[in-house]
């Protein structure tokens, strides 16, 4: 029997690729989608749709019950750059929704959890090279410390209380369907829209500041992967590091070069830079690939021609 399937924060960068990719696999109604509100009218339109408030536990447990759910993806979420601005709300989402649903998978309502967490989780006493699975884990942002308190919850409630909770550390995530939202990753999306439209970029990130980052096409195999994988091959019930490829601002522009020979790029460092330069510069993933056989596809070429193609459609017709 095919589960039925909840998609929390649907209308985001992620949870709207993942949302397009489980409906082709598990057929449309199987899987319901939900958002605070109904923000993208073409996901909206492609399935059933639910407006729900991640931090409302009752909406999501009517839900869960109306449409017999079986799994919930929870991809709400405030990202790093936003989070600093609003520390208390993005305490309050990040958390109340992960309970909300860790609690659901407590009381058997429903059998499985996808929570993503990230590269956030790590901080400046980190190593920065090949960042172990175990490692030191300092956050200096907010958004880094929810991801770390949330790993250890997960843990918790599936060594306490059986939930079969499965998470992966998203390094940034580039992709072109939709636009992220207050990220410090989000200038290697940002710089491909530019090229294509004012063939120059100031980049908020220093030019030597080398990031982990991943397709989304990657990102969303990850996802249901791992929740596809067999319960007993998912020894980490905290969260895995997953990695796919890494590069500086710098690499990013020559790489567009390739493609748009009169491309610029500018530097002008903010308050995101802090944050970027905590960060790790690669990840070792090494218990991603054993266990669940993890395994990504694009390297930077072929981000940067996929990029660049599906950005020129669009803003061609925009
Ligand atoms: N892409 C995220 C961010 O920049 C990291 O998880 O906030």
């Amino acid at each position: 029997m095919i589960s039925k399937v909840l998609i929390i924060g649907a209308c985001g960068q992620i949870g709207s690729e993942l949302t397009y990719k489980l409906r082709l696999q598990n057929g449309a109604d199987n899987v319901i989608a939900s958002d605070i509100n109904e923000g993208n009218f073409e996901l909206v339109n492609s399935g059933p749709f639910e407006v729900i408030d991640a931090k409302n536990f009752n909406q999501i447990k009517n839900c869960v019950e109306k449409h017999n759910i079986d799994t919930i993806y929870l991809m709400a979420a405030l990202l790093s750059a936003k989070a600093e601005q609003y520390p208390k709300k993005a305490w309050d989402l990040n958390m109340t929704s992960l309970f909300n649903v860790l609690d659901l998978a407590k009381d058997k309502l429903i059998n499985k959890v996808f929570w993503p967490s990230s590269i956030a989780v790590f901080g400046s006493t980190t190593p920065k090279i090949k960042t172990p699975q175990q490692t030191i884990m300092e956050p200096t942002t907010v958004y880094g410390i929810t991801k770390q308190a949330g790993e250890h919850w997960c843990k918790y409630y599936h060594e306490n209380y059986d939930v079969d909770v499965r998470s992966i550390r998203y390094p940034g995530i580039i992709s072109w369907k939709t636009l992220p939202g207050g990220g410090t990753t989000d200038y290697a999306i940002e710089i491909f829209h530019k090229a294509i439209t004012d063939k120059k970029y100031e980049c908020y990130i220093a030019e030597d500041t080398e990031l982990p980052m991943m397709f989304m096409d990657d990102a969303v195999n990850a996802a249901i992967n791992i929740m596809n994988a067999d319960r007993v091959s998912i020894k980490i019930r905290s969260s895995y590091n997953l990695a796919a490829i890494g590069f500086t601002p710098k690499q990013i522009a020559e790489s567009i070069k390739k493609h748009i020979p009169e491309f610029e790029i500018t530097y002008n460092p903010d308050f995101r830079q802090k944050i970027a330069a905590s960060w790790p510069q690669s990840i070792d993933d090494s218990k991603a690939r054993q266990d669940w056989n993890w395994n990504h596809d694009f390297d930077l070429e072929d981000i940067t021609k996929e990029m660049l193609m599906q950005l020129s459609n669009l803003h061609s017709v925009s």
